[in-house]
């Protein structure tokens, strides 16, 4: 099983990034943020805490959470429903970042990633704990990181591209909140793998992210 996983902060550009790697190589792109953000709306629709624990990780039981491909783009599926722009909300970042505190709801989570993994060839992960919970024998671990201001500033921009009008300082200030839950939440939080290489990115463009990161993937696929 090939997997490589790119674990990294909010904003730092992960998500771009693994899906251009997945891309390159003919992998699949395990996006596991896009899960924890699909369970969020589950639970918001269903008007169920953040807090509650039991009942969230009853949910996450009972849901189906899928990838499928259409033509370039990736559509995440929630029970069968493509639910892939309603994830991208403020409200649901906020909610996925709350639930995804809980052990109960995470056990359920990796579980799924797992099996994901084992139905296909080449894996690209990418989201908090692919590099140190989920998949701890990565071929591959890249941490991607940049500054809080510069990657609020690229939320910022991708929340105006959206149409999604909220000041610079709203955006800086949500990305040091979530920060900070995520470090330090008791389960898994945010961390470097000791293997994992850094590649901090302020001032690089995506193209040079990627070309990068795709030096290294090739590198350690014995194809450099
Ligand atoms: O990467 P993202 O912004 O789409 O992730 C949404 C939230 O889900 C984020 O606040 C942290 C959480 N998350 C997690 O706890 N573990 C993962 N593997 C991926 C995301």
């Amino acid at each position: 099983m090939r997997v490589i996983a790119i674990d990294g902060p909010a904003g730092s550009g992960k998500s771009t990034l693994a899906k251009r790697v997945a891309q390159a190589l003919g992998f699949v792109y395990l996006d596991t943020g896009a899960m924890y953000r699909a369970l969020a709306l589950k639970a918001h629709r269903h008007q169920i805490d953040p807090d509650d624990e039991p009942s969230l990780s009853a949910l996450a039981q009972s849901t189906q959470i899928e990838f499928v491909r259409e033509g370039d783009e990736q559509k995440v599926l929630l029970d069968g429903e493509d639910v892939s722009q309603a994830i991208r909300t403020p409200l649901i970042s906020d909610l996925a970042s709350r639930i995804s505190v809980h052990s109960r709801v995470r056990r359920a989570m990796v579980q799924m990633q797992k099996a994901i993994a084992q139905q296909v060839n080449g894996l690209v992960a990418e989201g908090r704990d692919t590099t140190t919970v989920v998949f701890p024998d990565a071929l591959l671990k890249i941490f991607l990181t940049a500054s809080p201001e510069e990657r609020a500033r690229r939320r910022w921009e991708q929340l105006q591209e959206q149409g999604i009008d909220q000041p610079y300082e709203a955006v800086l200030a949500d990305i040091l909140e979530r920060d900070r839950r995520d470090t330090t939440r008791a389960d898994s939080p945010l961390k470097q793998a000791d293997d994992a290489i850094v590649v901090r990115n302020d001032g690089w463009t995506k193209e040079q992210t990627l070309e990068h990161v795709l030096m290294l993937c090739r590198e350690r696929l014995g194809e450099g």
